[in-house]
């Protein structure tokens, strides 16, 4: 990320630590690397990655739509004018109100399993989507296209449920397909991408073929578009895509202060950030980088360890820094996208303030939270 050193002291002394950062030119220079990799694929952005409404309109001015799994996210898209072909409706366990709420804006349906023919509402348009049952190269956790995940329909299944989509009224618009995330390999896409284009002779022609996102950030996202868009001539189709973490990851830091330092079986410099502001390195041994925002002679291996009463609590294992004290302000990069999205307060914590530099400028575009937020919910109204 491209801010300078003295843009992030400044904003931690005004805003204080935790907080997130965010770079409006990175954002906007990912977003510009996505069109100029997929050239007239049409974009909905994953806001699971990070849902800030300042975030969303600054992609929504670009012209990129939205792709929601919960209430939350449609509500967030109808908060902010999303409507109709911007807005695309996923998940494995829609609700009904998810349903409604989806058709009441008009949006784009992803079908995961075949019971969701009878539960749309009326003259929707849908995606099926499809699981490629393949072997993906990332943690466990983000897989999504194996055949054991729970996601999508089986190849042999689906033109089947795309007649029946036909057969109840519904615009069958085309085949989904996304294989999970922080995907490194070009060669899992490829593999994804043949399998769909095997189905071509089952499916017939088909509107619109939707590749998912996945994308690590130092992807070959050219090579990655050159063969979702073959898989998409294939069936004459448009090519959508719906990337998140591509897109946010990179222009957002997480900045958190040393508190002290302990050595016992390891190094440890203990940090106001941890688990509940940065998660995935605990969920998914997630390594982000960090950088020292200081200057002394003496670097050693350090261990990061945030503030919560659980072992697992550790942002990351032996960083090199240059002999930390309290008060130095480390900054951990790569965090846009499930970093604040993925944030708890557990034990009580508030959540972090997320501010974004755009033209030389701070603004703050979220609050850090309040112990008394947390709790409010649980006094009498
Ligand atoms: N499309 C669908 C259907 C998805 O399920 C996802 C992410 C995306 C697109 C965007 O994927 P991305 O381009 O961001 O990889 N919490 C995890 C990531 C979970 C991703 C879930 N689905 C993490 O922190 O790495």
């Amino acid at each position: 990320m491209s801010l300078p050193d003295a843009a992030l002291h400044a904003a931690a002394q005004t805003y204080g630590t935790p907080l997130y950062v965010y770079d409006a030119a990175e954002l906007d220079a990912a977003l510009a690397r996505v069109r100029a990799a997929f050239g007239n694929a049409r974009v909905h952005y994953a806001m699971k990655a990070n849902p800030n409404l300042t975030l969303l309109r600054r992609l929504q001015a670009a012209g990129v739509g939205f792709e929601c799994v919960s209430t939350g996210e449609l509500a967030r898209a109808a908060h902010i004018g999303a409507r109709g072909e911007h807005v695309l409706v996923n998940g494995p366990a829609k609700t009904e109100a998810e349903y409604r709420l989806g058709g009441e804006l008009g949006a784009t349906f992803i079908l995961d399993r075949e019971e969701e023919v009878g539960l749309l509402p009326p003259a929707a348009r849908v995606l099926v989507r499809v699981n490629p049952a393949l072997k993906v190269s990332t943690h466990d956790h983000l897989a999504t296209g194996s055949a054991s995940s729970k996601f999508g329909v089986t190849p042999d299944q689906t033109p089947r449920i795309l007649a029946a989509l036909r057969g109840a009224g519904h615009t069958a618009l085309g085949l989904h397909v996304h294989i999970g995330s922080a995907i490194r390999n070009a060669g899992d896409f490829t593999a994804a991408f043949a399998r769909l284009r095997d189905l071509r002779a089952h499916t017939g022609p088909l509107a619109v073929l939707d590749a998912g996102g996945g994308w690590s950030l130092d992807a070959d996202l050219h090579g990655i578009a050159r063969e979702a868009h073959a898989a998409a001539a294939a069936y004459g189709a448009q090519l959508w895509v719906e990337p998140g973490r591509y897109l946010v990851a990179g222009a957002g830091t997480l900045l958190t202060r040393v508190v002290g330092t302990k050595v016992t079986g390891r190094p440890f410099a203990l940090v106001d950030a941890g688990m509940t502001e940065l998660l995935r390195p605990m969920l998914y041994s997630a390594q982000h980088p960090v950088r020292p925002l200081w200057e002394r002679p003496g670097v050693g291996p350090w261990d990061l360890a945030g503030p919560a009463c659980e072992s697992g609590d550790i942002l990351a294992r032996n960083v090199p820094l240059p002999a930390p004290q309290s008060g130095d302000l480390l900054a951990i990069g790569e965090a846009g996208a499930y970093g604040a999205a993925m944030s708890s307060t557990y034990l009580t914590r508030a959540r972090p303030a997320e501010v974004l530099y755009a033209a030389g400028e701070w603004t703050v575009i979220r609050r850090r939270e309040t112990p008394q937020a947390i709790w409010a919910l649980e006094e009498a109204e």
